[in-house]
């Protein structure tokens, strides 16, 4: 099928980057992406980009170039989706909140609300992509949702993964190592193969049954993920030894095998998907009965817990045993540079565990606005909105954020944090001053030479 208009559900981290490359690099097809949350279509449609719901670098360059010529953001979803020949499913698929599969499972309820939104409006045939992470096997229960329409509409559902990683999505999606694409039919997978064909190598676009290709993504985040935890495990047991994560990351890093990217330890991985994906490998497991399996994977999210925890601990340790009352800075609180997506960040849970010891919290982040770091703590439900308000702070830089602090919590890598005058930082702190890098950003000997108490993880 020749494609000329592609419809994509979902403006969010993936379909708002995806869609706009996808866009910049086929300007003859005309691309739409549509949502029910009119205040983010809004935002993607602010003249000014650097409103525009989601920060990633270079991302704005490419909207300002395209949109209104063939990319378009809207809400009107059905007229979409009845004009367009390919329809990309790229909706949240967050973990289970209620009944069976709670905490554990992905809840494809939007996903199948597209799938009958499309089975509904749809008067001619249709390629529908699986963008959203997906457990194996949902091809299967879109397929029977789009069958039984009763009307005379063909369509054929493929999956197509997506590997991008928030921070550095515009550069994974112009240069992606491999483009996944599963399916069954031929002449719909080359369909698909043609628009990513017309930037991406066409030895780098893999084609696989559709059940490989939903499997390969959970594989490849739980593989992912398990390097961190991995690491992270081994820097708990450096602070025991005297031996230093980083030396140690990089002298098996140098084995080719082993390879050196992903050894970075820290206060443990955050984001929307890795635990969210993990916990649904390991629900499907257990699913078939294969109760080694799930054990072997859940142990890479019970050792992330694990190093979240004991971040925060060894900050109540030091500060000899009470945080009560103590200002304690937080310096990021993005689940990791360049982006503003807070969603499972560290910060997040090592904030709450500090004040239930009753810390005074300050934050800043440069991406990252008070609304939301209230919202963040409020969805916890640990304690009140107005105990949260109370107790946490906002800044919007960060000599203020340390002013008066006994410590100071690295908890995002951004690079700004490595140019700040931190002799002045330290001037202004109570003494003695401590700084926690939960990323292993700053120079520990600079550190230590300005006179702060510094320590940082696995060293
Ligand atoms: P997101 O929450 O940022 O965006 C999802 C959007 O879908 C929201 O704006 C929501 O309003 C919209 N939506 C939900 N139901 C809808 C419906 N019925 N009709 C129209 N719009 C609807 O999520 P995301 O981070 O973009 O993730 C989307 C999927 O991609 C997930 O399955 C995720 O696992 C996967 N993924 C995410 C990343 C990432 O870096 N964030 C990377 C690879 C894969
Ligand atoms: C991750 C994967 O890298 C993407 O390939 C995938 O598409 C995506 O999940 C997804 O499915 O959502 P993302 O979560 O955006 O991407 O970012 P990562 O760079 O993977 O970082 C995840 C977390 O791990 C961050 O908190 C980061 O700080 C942490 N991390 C990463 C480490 O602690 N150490 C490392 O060495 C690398």
């Amino acid at each position: 099928m020749k494609i000329t208009k592609i419809c994509c559900i979902g403006a969010g981290y993936v379909g708002g980057p995806t869609m706009a490359v996808i866009a910049k690099k086929n300007p003859n097809i005309k691309v739409t992406i549509v949502d029910i949350n009119e205040e983010r279509i809004a935002a993607w449609n602010d003249k000014d980009v650097s409103k525009l719901p989601i920060y990633e670098p270079g991302l704005a360059e490419i909207v300002e170039e395209t949109r209104g010529k063939n990319l378009f953001f809207s809400t009107d979803i059905d007229e979409t989706i009845r004009e367009s020949e390919m329809i990309f499913i790229s909706v949240n698929t967050p973990t289970k909140t209620y009944g069976k599969g709670k905490g554990m499972a992905a809840d494809l309820k939007y996903v199948e609300l597209c799938a009958r939104n499309i089975a509904e409006v749809a008067t001619t045939d249709k390629i529908v992509v699986e963008k959203s992470t997906l457990p194996v096997r949902t091809a299967q229960a879109i397929k029977s949702i789009l069958h039984n329409t009763g009307n005379d509409v063909k369509f054929e559902i493929l999956s197509n993964p997506e590997f991008l990683a928030e921070g550095t999505a515009i550069q994974d999606l112009l240069n992606p190592d491999r483009v996944l694409i599963g399916g069954e039919s031929e002449d719909a997978i080359e369909s698909l193969a043609n628009v990513y064909g017309s930037w991406v190598p066409q030895d780098r676009i893999l084609r696989t049954n559709v059940w490989s290709s939903e499997l390969s993504k959970l594989t490849a985040n739980a593989f992912l993920a398990q390097r961190i935890s991995s690491i992270n495990a081994i820097s708990e047991l450096c602070e025991h030894t005297e031996a230093n994560v980083n030396e140690v990351a990089k002298a098996i890093g140098m084995d080719s095998r082993i390879g050196p990217k992903f050894l970075n330890a820290s206060i443990g991985f955050g984001g929307s998907c890795f635990q969210k994906d993990i916990l649904n490998l390991v629900y499907i497991a257990r699913s078939y009965g294969l109760n080694a399996v799930a054990d072997y994977w859940e142990q890479v999210i019970i050792l992330n817990d694990h190093q979240k925890r004991r971040f925060s601990d060894h900050l109540i340790s030091t500060l000899y045993n009470t945080v009560s009352g103590k200002k304690i800075a937080m310096l990021g609180w993005a689940f990791k540079k360049d982006t503003n997506d807070t969603r499972e960040s560290a910060a997040i849970y090592v904030a709450d565990h500090l004040l239930n010891e009753q810390a005074h919290i300050a934050v800043y982040d440069p991406k990252v606005n008070s609304k939301k770091v209230q919202g963040d703590l409020n969805y916890l439900n640990t304690r009140s909105a107005e105990e949260n308000n109370e107790l946490v702070t906002s800044f919007d830089e960060p000599y203020e954020t340390a002013k008066d602090a006994h410590a100071i919590a690295i908890m995002t890598e951004w690079d700004e944090f490595k140019t700040y005058d931190w002799q002045k930082i330290y001037d202004n702190m109570k003494k003695p001053a401590f700084i926690f890098d939960g990323r292993n950003i700053l120079n520990k000997t600079e550190m230590e030479t300005i006179g702060f108490e510094y320590s940082s993880i696995g060293k």
